[in-house]
């Protein structure tokens, strides 16, 4: 099936409860509505909810958290994020609560820190989380800037909230007999679990232009994973950046297309495409309020389809 037109609803991501440890770059909490609708529409609700690119894991981690799921698997190949997913679900996570909650905060603390080779896992996690917190964009690959001057002139600090991550990681802890990690190749985990029928996928791999910047792995076979997700028994949701490749890839494999808005951290509107067997859960578009920003889409689907038919760059694929 071809693709379908914009859907111009645009999430107010202040409605979705931030459940990670991370600020994730191309991080999903805006898609949290969306994936509530998919989930809700499944004729079964999903024994098991896996994403195999988790990063931040907030889809996953909501999913389980709202009872559309009773377990979670993450998957994630970044070693860094593996440390911090690793350590949460250990013993060692309730510990890794309590560092960040006591760590006195100072430039000097945090440029020791992060000049460190980590010789432990759990070292490695809180330099992670530390990175995460403390360089543009939270983002965590080599290369990345700390803040200088931050939000509210609070500069480095800007985004260090240990009180809110001890309640999260705390959290998290609480449910991890629920809760599987699995390190390394995100479509090795699609392929042991193909055959269930019992499971839902959440696949959301690097974009394919920003992803070079944003993460330290970023090389995905697109060809090969939408060979393998068109064959699994479960059902999935893909997200990625809209780009024509993509789209010739997901129309070859029966898939549906569909694009959605979402407002990014400047406010401004962008399309994301999701990808399905089925997006008819998606339905009819909402109201949009009165927002200016809306304008554009509201009432012009033709903007949707525009994007699909245009010449947006995209990464090679
Ligand atoms: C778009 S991000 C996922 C963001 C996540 N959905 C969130 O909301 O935080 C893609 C992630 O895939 C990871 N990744 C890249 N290649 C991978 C692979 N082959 N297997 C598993 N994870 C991979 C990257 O390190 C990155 O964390």
């Amino acid at each position: 099936m071809g693709a379908s037109p914009a859907t111009p609803r645009v999430i107010n991501v202040a409605s979705v409860p931030h459940r990670s440890p991370f600020r994730y770059p191309g991080g999903k909490t805006w898609l949290v509505p969306y994936v509530r609708g998919w989930l809700r529409a499944l004729p079964r609700r999903p024994h098991e909810f896996i994403e195999p690119f988790a990063g931040g894991a907030i889809v996953g981690l909501s999913a389980l958290f709202e009872g559309l799921a009773q377990r979670l698997t993450l998957g994630e190949i970044d070693e860094d994020i593996a440390s911090v997913w690793k350590t949460i679900l250990s013993i060692q996570g309730e510990r890794l609560a309590l560092k960040i909650a006591s760590f006195e905060f100072t430039p000097e603390s945090v440029k020791w820190w992060l000049s460190q080779r980590p010789k432990t896992l759990f070292d490695r996690a809180f330099q992670t989380i530390l990175k995460n917190r403390v360089q543009r964009g939270g983002i965590i690959a080599p290369g990345a800037g700390l803040f200088k001057r931050g939000e509210n002139g609070r500069g480095l600090a800007s985004r260090w909230y240990p009180q809110t991550l001890r309640r999260r990681i705390g959290t998290i802890t609480e449910e991890r007999h629920r809760i599987r990690f699995v390190a390394g190749d995100g479509m090795a985990l699609i392929a042991e679990n193909a055959r269930r029928n019992d499971v839902a996928f959440f696949i959301d791999p690097p974009y394919t232009v920003a992803g070079r910047r944003l993460y330290a792995h970023s090389n995905v076979d697109h060809e090969r994973l939408f060979r393998l997700v068109s064959r699994v028994k479960g059902d999935f949701l893909m997200s990625y950046d809209d780009c024509p490749a993509i789209r010739r890839l997901a129309a070859k494999h029966g898939l549906q297309t569909a694009l959605v808005a979402m407002k990014n951290t400047h406010h401004s509107i962008m399309r994301e495409a999701l990808m399905g067997r089925d997006l008819s859960w998606l339905g009819e578009p909402l109201e949009l309020g009165n927002d200016a920003l809306f304008e554009d889409i509201k009432g012009n689907r033709g903007s949707g389809r525009q994007a699909l038919n245009g010449s947006l760059e995209c990464g090679q694929v």
